[in-house]
């Protein structure tokens, strides 16, 4: 279809050409006898049959002159897109044909009309152009601001704009010298007239540019965030025209009245696309919260009859209980003792990167690691070492607890971590009915404070600290 049209296009050049060209050709070579015939014709009036001759002459070459910036502006700008690969603007080619055609046109009007005088001719344009000017004062505003628009390139053809107050969004298709053309996510063609453009706060997502978005979204408070956190950012990452470059962000925005309310921030490869994406984006949480048991939140009103549960428990007590039976200094332990010091646990949940303990600070009690992973730091030159890291059924805190002396480490939750804590009192009923526990401790404690110390010689200084821990503990927990 449009090849056709070029077609027709290209063979119309060619026969006004042709036309024009045989117009010049006659012009000229009967120049003289056209002349004389004009003469005899109009008597006396002798020199106005020259000027007519020349005004004919002038017409002619003006209008091959018009055919050449035609084919000359095809040309230069086909090239353009050829080497370039995009459209020029079509204020830029008309800017380029005005010139090019006043440029001809003023050398065949001075060969035609050598004698006549250009500076009256402006002078008189001059007084036309206040005129014309305060007739088209709009027009040329927008021809001008066209121009800015060009020479400052704030957006492209394909870029993605929202332009003034009234936000009109969408695809940038042309630039003409009037208006800027953009079709709109519904389809529709808005105009802006240039100079409204240049005047108005303009947002430009760049076509060649990894342009963000933002989707929002909300879980019940039950919710984990972590869980939440790494399903959504999976699901959104596989999503069409979600660009593979950077990694979706999620992240909360807020604890809201319904529930906990999250955004996605995703990149786009094709920014034009956006309302599909958001819409993909939107579906692919939905099925991910499906398959992961995870709820959205919705405005909701609940009345909760509770049965108040033990503070920090969470119901869960069976696990607990088991948790702390697979702990190896509670083996033991019978398997009332067991149940006794699950009852006195409490259960706490950290997230990734919460410190659950600071170094220094005083403590006076126990950590059993239910769920999750910790890792146990100490500070060295002002750097943190690592000194260990523990998971489910391993415990910490012992230190603090069993000497009564400042915690020697950080420890801090690698992941989602749920802790169970066992205080002072519950330690002491456990020795007082397991006197040879304390033993087996104090030798865990004297081997951890050779982690801690890198430099000390492990095989002296063991077993002289694992005696000089049992007799503090001893002391500390008032044991015989
Ligand atoms: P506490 O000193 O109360 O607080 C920090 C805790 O880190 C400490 O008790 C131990 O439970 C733990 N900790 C210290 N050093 C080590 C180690 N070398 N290996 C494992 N855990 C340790």
């Amino acid at each position: 279809m449009k090849r056709s049209r070029n077609k027709n296009k290209f063979a119309l050049f060619f026969i006004a050409t042709a036309l024009v060209a045989l117009g010049i050709y006659l012009i000229f070579a009967f120049e003289r006898p056209l002349r004389e015939l004009l003469k005899a014709q109009m008597g006396g009036l002798g020199s106005k049959a020259n000027t007519i001759v020349n005004v004919l002459q002038l017409v002619f070459l003006g209008v091959l002159a018009y055919l050449i910036v035609r084919a000359l502006n095809t040309m230069v700008f086909g090239l353009v897109r050829f080497r370039r690969g995009f459209e020029a603007p079509t204020l830029v080619r008309n800017i380029f044909s005005i010139i090019a055609f006043t440029v001809l046109f003023f050398l065949i009007f001075t060969s035609i009309f050598p004698d006549a005088n250009l500076g009256a001719l402006f002078t008189t344009s001059a007084i036309f152009g206040v005129i014309l000017g305060l007739a088209l004062q709009d027009t040329l505003g927008n021809f001008f601001a066209g121009i800015s628009l060009q020479a400052d390139r704030p957006f492209q053809v394909g870029d993605v704009i929202t332009v003034g107050v009234q936000r009109h969004s969408g695809v940038v298709e042309e630039i003409t010298w009037r208006a800027v053309k953009i079709r709109t996510f519904q389809n529709h063609v808005v105009l802006i007239s240039n100079s409204t453009a240049a005047k108005e706060p303009i947002e430009v997502c760049p076509r060649d540019n990894l342009n963000a978005r933002l989707v929002f979204f909300n879980t019940l408070f039950t919710d984990s965030p972590a869980k939440t956190i790494h399903v959504v950012r999976e699901a959104v990452r596989e999503a069409d025209n979600v660009t593979q470059k950077i990694a979706p962000i999620v992240r909360i925005r807020n604890l809201g009245d319904s529930g906990v309310e999250y955004e996605v921030k995703y990149w786009l490869d094709d920014y034009a696309k956006y309302n599909d994406t958001d819409a993909l984006v939107r579906q692919r949480i939905w099925y991910a919260f499906r398959r992961a048991n995870l709820n959205f939140a919705y405005p909701t009103r609940s009345l909760l009859v509770e049965r108040k549960p033990k503070p920090g428990r969470d119901g869960d007590g069976g696990a607990i209980v088991e948790r702390l039976g697979a702990v190896d200094i509670f083996a033991p332990l019978s398997s009332e003792e067991t149940e006794m010091l699950a009852q006195a646990a409490t259960s706490h949940v950290f997230a990734p990167g919460e410190t659950v303990i600071r170094a220094g600070d005083p403590g006076s009690s126990m950590f059993v690691v239910h769920k999750g992973r910790v890792t146990v730091q100490v500070s060295e030159n002002g750097r943190p070492r690592t000194v260990a890291t523990l998971s489910d059924g391993a415990f910490f805190g012992e230190m603090a607890l069993f000497t009564g002396e400042p915690r020697t480490a950080n420890v801090v939750a690698l992941e989602e971590t749920e802790v169970l804590e066992i205080g002072h009192a519950a330690m002491k009923r456990v020795f007082d009915t397991n006197p040879d526990l304390v033993e087996s401790l104090s030798h865990i404690i004297a081997e951890r404070r050779q982690g801690l110390v890198a430099s000390e010689d492990p095989s002296t200084r063991s077993e002289d600290s694992s005696a000089g821990i049992l007799s503090s503990i001893r002391r500390f927990f008032g044991l015989s």
